[in-house]
């Protein structure tokens, strides 16, 4: 059995008193949710104080990003061995087709990402899924499998056992068009065969997530989907009641 994971991804969005007022409420709800994993990944200046606000909670804190350099003459980067050591994160998401398109980061890069956040104990949230474009040409899979392939060349399939695989369709990511549970399932089953080819240990035990405009009302049947644990949430992650709400949707189901 996997335990589901919800996890909100607050991008470039936030101020102090929303972050204080978000963690506050999220720690409680998290608390609450035995079966549940619950996290925030924040934008960088703010991990500090999700640190300060979540640490004795059950709530899980993270980055958005992180590069593959731990220390030296990398002006403006984010090092992974700092987020782990300095700020106790617990995740590190890599590859979110906002990095992937405007910062140009590669399946190679995604996948050093990864590394470098694994080898520094974070575990790292993968983020994968296809182009408007990419899905009307039915192309989903092949663009996935070659977003986890990549990181299976450099890492192995046994990196999957401490990691944790978003799908996010680009389509629907900010748009308000979730993807249908049955589209959503699909993909997933789709990602979890392709790993299978690896190894059915891994396979089996690797939690996927979906994200894209996953919100209070979609959570329910998205999360009742046999291959899909947990959601990545953007916009409604930034709104107590509906992040708690989906939180309560992965309940119903761990
Ligand atoms: P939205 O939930 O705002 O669509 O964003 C999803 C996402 O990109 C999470 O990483």
């Amino acid at each position: 059995m996997r335990t589901p994971v919800v996890m909100g991804n607050w991008k470039l969005n936030g101020t102090k008193a929303t972050v204080a007022d978000l963690i506050k409420t999220f720690a409680g709800v998290a608390n609450d949710a035995a079966n549940v994993d619950v996290a925030i990944c924040a934008p960088a200046l703010y991990i500090g104080q999700v640190e300060s606000l979540a640490t004795g909670s059950k709530l899980k804190w993270g980055s958005e990003d992180c590069d593959v350099h731990t220390t030296g003459a990398f002006t403006g980067e984010l090092s992974p061995s700092m987020l782990k050591n300095e700020f106790n994160c617990t995740y590190a998401i890599v590859g979110h087709s906002e990095r992937r398109g405007y910062h140009a980061e590669t399946n190679e890069v995604v996948a050093a990402k990864f590394k470098a956040a694994q080898d520094n104990g974070l575990v790292p949230v993968l983020c994968i899924g296809e182009s408007e474009a990419e899905f009307d040409a039915g192309k989903t899979l092949d663009v996935c499998k070659a977003e986890i392939k990549a990181v299976i060349d450099l890492c192995g399939i046994d990196a999957f056992k401490n990691a944790i695989i978003a799908y996010e369709p680009i389509w629907a990511i900010g748009t308000g068009k979730t993807a249908t549970p049955e589209i959503a399932q699909n993909t997933h089953k789709g990602i979890r065969e392709f790993l299978k080819t690896f190894s059915a240990e891994v396979a089996d035990g690797v939690r996927i997530l979906y994200g894209g405009s996953c919100n209070a009302k979609t959570a329910p049947e998205l999360f009742s989907q046999a291959d899909i644990d947990g959601g990545l949430i953007g916009g409604a992650s930034l709104k107590a009641p509906d992040f708690t709400a989906i939180i309560e949707a992965a309940k119903a189901n761990a």
